[in-house]
């Protein structure tokens, strides 16, 4: 059983979800590469310092620069806000890391791009974190259309709904600013549905749709009586087509009441439908048309089959759900198996420029009230 020693980049919200996963994965999975959680950098000392104690990191560091210049270390992964996800990843693909990126790849498809470039170059395994693929009713979802059960694809519906900004006292946080974020609940949520469409349907080639920004200007993050602008969208709707012809819609919001991480999609094809909700994700609704006419209607398949359904197997029995942290483990498992192996997995720095391109075009879309090429 060998070792690996990762460095992480960013501390909060997903530095806890992966830092939760370094932990299970070991015991859980028995990936051949154990990952050693060297060191969790952060740009402030006692506040990192704090993280590292709470989360299981060695070591903390304080410019990303150091960390990924060390030569112990050989997993660099990138939790950090979109701004600086190119400057960290190709710094690391230079220096020979392995990379796992949290998603929105870039902020832009040219540093996307950039990003994808540095990692072949440097010939590291690249990875980028759109960790709802590895739910086992996603994955479940997968087979059902690769098998044919699903028959010829007309529909994809994409929705990811939220409200954490409903409020307009809510104030102007990173996720707000384009410079940080590049895009708000676009690139934020739509990308995830964009990457689900992408590995269930097919490549998206034209969009069209509108963005909006409702709530205007937000009180200063600490400065309550001050404001600036928001210069995001709150909200974005698109009409899609795929490569294989089929029509779709991707729908994302942080403005949508009593909607908390509402990720949903349903696709319909010739001979039935499914459907998913991340805020259900041990189930799985399947249609068939060929079910006996007094018989038919949504069935809900528990993806919990230790047997049947995959990265279920070392986790419990049959119908002990899974959750959210699982689709980290699961995510941080497979990169570490395919750094033992020396090959590539997915999705990878090229599905993040694809995504990247879908989410230009929809901005583009929006902007010139046409359809956009992706
Ligand atoms: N896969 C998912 O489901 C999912 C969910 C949420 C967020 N994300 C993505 O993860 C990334 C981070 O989002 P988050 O929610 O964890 O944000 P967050 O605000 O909770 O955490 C960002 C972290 O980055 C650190 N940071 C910022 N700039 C830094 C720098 N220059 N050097 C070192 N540390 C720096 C901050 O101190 C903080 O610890 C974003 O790209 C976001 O889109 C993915």
């Amino acid at each position: 059983m060998g070792e690996i020693n990762v460095a992480l980049i960013g501390y909060a919200f997903m530095g806890r979800a992966h830092s939760n996963a370094y932990r299970q994965v070991g015991p859980i999975f028995e990936p051949r590469l154990r990952p050693r959680m060297k060191v969790l950098c952060g740009r402030n000392q006692g506040a990192v310092q704090q993280a590292a104690d709470r989360l299981g990191w060695e070591e903390v560091a304080t410019d990303w620069r150091e960390v990924v210049a060390r030569k112990d270390i050989d997993l660099v992964d990138v939790s950090t806000p979109g701004d600086s996800h190119a400057e960290i990843a190709i710094a690391a693909a230079k220096a020979g890391k392995a990379v796992l990126c949290e998603k929105p790849l870039a902020n832009t498809v040219k540093d996307a791009q950039a990003m994808l470039k540095a990692v072949e170059k440097a010939g590291v395994i690249h990875m980028l974190c759109h960790n709802y693929r590895r739910i086992p009713a996603v994955m479940l979802a997968r087979q059902l259309i690769q098998d044919g059960k699903l028959g010829r694809i007309f529909h994809y519906r994409g929705t990811y709904l939220q409200d954490w900004i409903v409020d307009p006292k809510f104030p102007l946080v990173w996720r707000l600013r384009k410079e940080t974020a590049g895009s708000g609940a676009l690139g934020d949520l739509a990308s995830h549905s964009i990457d689900l469409a992408r590995f269930l349907v097919g490549e998206i080639t034209e969009v069209t749709g509108a963005l909006e920004t409702f709530i205007k200007t937000r009180p200063l993050p600490g400065k309550p009586k001050s404001r600036g602008r928001v210069t995001v969208d709150d909200a974005s709707a698109a009409v899609v087509r795929f490569a294989n012809g089929a029509l779709g819609t991707i729908e994302a919001t942080r403005m949508a009441p009593g909607r908390k991480n509402f990720n949903r999609f349903e696709i319909n094809g010739s001979k039935g439908s499914l459907a998913f909700d991340l805020e259900r994700l041990n189930e799985l609704q399947v249609y068939y048309l060929s079910d006996p006419p007094s018989q038919q209607g949504f069935r809900t398949i528990l993806a919990t089959e230790p047997a049947h359904h995959p990265y279920v197997k070392p986790w419990w029995p049959p119908g002990h759900a899974l959750g959210y942290e699982h689709t980290f483990v699961h995510t941080i498992y497979d990169l570490l198996e395919a750094i033992a192996d020396g090959k590539q997995t997915w999705p990878n720095f090229r599905d993040g420029v694809e995504n990247q391109r879908v989410l230009e075009a929809m901005e583009k879309a929006s902007r010139t009230r046409r359809w956009a090429s992706v």
